[in-house]
C-alpha cells in the first residue's frame, strides 16, 4: 500500500457543474498519488458517488432547491451558497476532525473551490490547513486583483453594456470584457471578488487548472500580487487516465457515432456549457445561422438553456430539417471526447474556462460567445492573445452566425487558428508529461500537502 493513503483530503467543490468537475478532476488525480479522499458536497447539484467508487462522500444541507436556485440568477446563488452553506460546512468539519484517530486516515488539509469565501477561516479554526481550487484561469484572477482600480478609473460596464472602449491599463481587454454591475444589485460582484481575493490570500497555496506555457506572465503577475504558492496543474484533466461524468445530466454518447460518419475537420460543435441560457428568439437564429452555414455541426441544447425548458420539445419542426440532414443536437454530449474527435473543425463556445481549456488541449479554434462572468475575458485572450479563435462579432443573428462558421471551417484565416491552436496543445501536452511544468507542479503540490504537520 502507498504510505500517502495515511493521509486523507477534504475536497469542497461548488456544485456549478464546470467547478465539480475541476474537482472531481482534482480528486482522481491526488487519488492517484496515495491520497484518500473525502468529497463534502451541497444537496443543491449532488455528485453520482458511483462515478468515484474510491472515494467517500458527505453532504451538508444548504437548504436550496432546485426552484428557489432557477430565479436567483448565477451571482445570487452564489452569494446565497456562501451564506447557507458555511455553518453546515463548519459543522461536518468539526465532526471529521474530531473523529480522527478511528479507521479513517487523517485529515492532511482541506482544498475547497475558490469560490466560497468562509472556507479558510473555518479551517483556521478547526486547525486544518487548507488550500483552494481556481478553476477559471489566472488572468480572470488578476482582474478580479485591480477590479478596484478598474472601478476608480470608470471602466466597470453595467450589464448588457457592448463597450468597445479600450481599457488602456489592461491592454488588450474592452469594456465590455470586464465582468460587469448589475444595476438592481451593484455591490453583489464587487462582494463575489473581494471574497475571492481574500480566501486566495488566506489559503496556504493555490490550486490553478491552467499552465505555465499559455498564462506565464499572468501567474508571475498572481505570485507578486500574493504571498502564497500557486500550483498551476492544467489541464487537469489530461492527467486523469479515465473521465467519468460528474454531471446529473447523462451524456448522449450517440452524437461519436454521427461524428464517425463526418469528413475530418468539418464540424462545428456548439455548446455553451452548463449555465448560459438564450431566449428562444436567439436559438431559432443559432439554428438558422447553423443551416445556413453549409458545414455540419453538433450541437448541445441541454434543458434550460433555452429560457423555456420545454421549448425544443414543443417545437420539433424548427429541428426537423437538423435532426435529418446535415447537423446533430444532443442534451448532453461527452465533450472532451468530442473535442479530440477528428472530425471537429472548430468550437462555437460560451468561453467558460473548462470549455476553453479543452479545446486548448485538443487544438480546436473557437468561435467566442461569452455570456457573463470570466468569459468575456477569457474570450479576449482567445481571440486577441493566444490568436486561436475569433468573436461572433455583430450579434446573434443569423447572417453574423453563418460568417463567422464559414470564416474557422472553410476560410484560409481558419487554417492559420488551426496552426497555432496545435501549436498550443503541443505546449499543453508537454506541459503535463513526466517533467513538464505542470507534472512538476503537481509533485510540487503533493510535497506541500505532505509538509503539513
Ligand atoms: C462556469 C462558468 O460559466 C465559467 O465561465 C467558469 O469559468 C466556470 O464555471 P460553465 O458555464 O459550466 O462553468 O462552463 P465551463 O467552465 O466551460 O464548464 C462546462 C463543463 O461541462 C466542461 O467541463 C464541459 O466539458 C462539460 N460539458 C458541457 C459536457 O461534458 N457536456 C456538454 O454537453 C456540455
Amino acid at each position: 500500500m502507498n504510505p500517502r493513503n495515511n493521509h486523507r483530503l477534504i475536497l469542497f467543490p461548488h456544485p456549478f457543474q464546470g467547478h465539480m468537475n475541476s474537482m472531481s478532476q482534482l480528486g482522481q488525480i491526488l487519488y492517484a498519488r496515495g491520497f484518500s479522499i473525502t468529497i463534502v458536497h451541497t444537496n443543491f447539484n449532488v455528485p453520482d458517488p458511483s462515478s468515484h467508487p474510491h472515494f467517500t462522500f458527505r453532504s451538508i444541507a444548504d437548504g436550496i432547491d432546485q426552484s428557489e436556485a432557477s430565479t436567483l440568477g448565477t451571482r445570487g446563488l452564489i452569494a446565497l451558497l456562501d451564506v447557507r452553506c458555511a455553518v453546515p460546512f463548519e459543522e461536518c468539519l468539526r465532526e471529521m476532525v474530531s473523529s480522527q484517530g478511528g479507521d479513517a486516515a487523517p485529515i492532511a488539509c482541506l482544498i475547497a473551490d475558490s469560490l466560497f469565501s468562509f472556507t479558510c477561516s473555518v479551517a483556521q479554526r478547526l486547525k486544518v490547513h487548507a488550500l483552494v481550487l481556481r478553476t477559471g484561469g489566472a488572468v480572470y484572477l488578476y482582474v478580479a486583483t485591480i477590479f478596484p482600480v478598474l472601478k476608480e478609473k470608470g471602466y466597470i460596464p453595467v450589464l448588457g453594456s457592448q463597450s468597445e472602449e479600450a481599457v488602456k491599463e489592461f491592454p488588450p481587454l474592452l469594456v465590455k470584457d470586464i465582468p460587469a454591475v448589475d444595476p438592481q444589485k451593484p455591490e453583489v460582484i464587487f462582494r463575489i471578488l473581494d471574497n475571492l481575493i481574500a480566501v486566495t490570500r488566506d489559503s496556504s497555496g493555490v490550486i490553478i487548472n491552467t499552465f505555465d506555457g499559455l498564462e506565464h506572465s499572468d501567474l508571475a503577475s498572481l505570485r507578486e500580487v500574493f504571498s502564497v504558492p500557486f500550483f498551476p496543474i492544467g489541464p487537469s484533466h489530461k492527467f486523469c487516465v479515465t473521465s467519468p461524468s460528474s454531471s446529473s445530466q447523462e451524456e448522449d454518447r450517440k452524437c461519436i457515432s454521427w461524428l464517425d460518419k463526418q469528413p475530418p475537420k468539418s464540424v462545428i460543435y456548439v455548446s455553451f456549457g452548463s449555465l448560459a441560457a438564450v431566449s428562444e428568439a436567439e436559438m431559432l437564429e443559432i439554428a438558422l445561422g447553423l443551416a445556413d452555414s453549409e458545414q455540419p455541426f453538433l450541437w448541445v441544447v441541454r434543458p434550460g438553456s433555452v429560457r423555456d425548458p420545454e421549448w425544443l420539445e414543443k417545437s420539433p419542426s424548427h429541428f426537423l430539417w437538423a435532426l435529418e440532414g446535415r447537423g446533430k443536437i444532443v442534451k448532453w454530449a461527452p465533450q472532451k471526447e468530442v473535442l479530440a474527435h477528428p472530425a471537429v473543425g472548430a468550437f462555437w463556445t460560451h468561453s467558460g474556462w473548462n470549455s476553453t481549456l479543452e479545446s486548448i488541449s485538443e487544438g480546436v479554434p473557437m468561435l467566442c460567445m461569452p455570456r457573463f462572468s470570466d468569459q468575456g475575458v477569457n474570450a479576449r485572450y482567445v481571440s486577441d492573445v493566444w490568436r486561436i479563435g475569433v468573436h461572433l462579432n455583430g450579434g446573434l443573428e443569423r447572417e453574423n452566425i453563418a460568417r463567422a462558421v464559414k470564416r474557422l471551417l472553410a476560410e484560409r484565416e481558419g487554417e492559420e487558428i488551426r496552426e497555432r491552436a496545435l501549436v498550443l496543445k503541443e505546449k499543453a501536452s508537454v506541459s503535463v508529461r513526466q517533467g513538464g511544468p505542470s507534472y512538476q507542479a503537481l509533485d510540487a503540490l503533493v510535497s506541500h500537502i505532505l509538509s503539513f504537520k
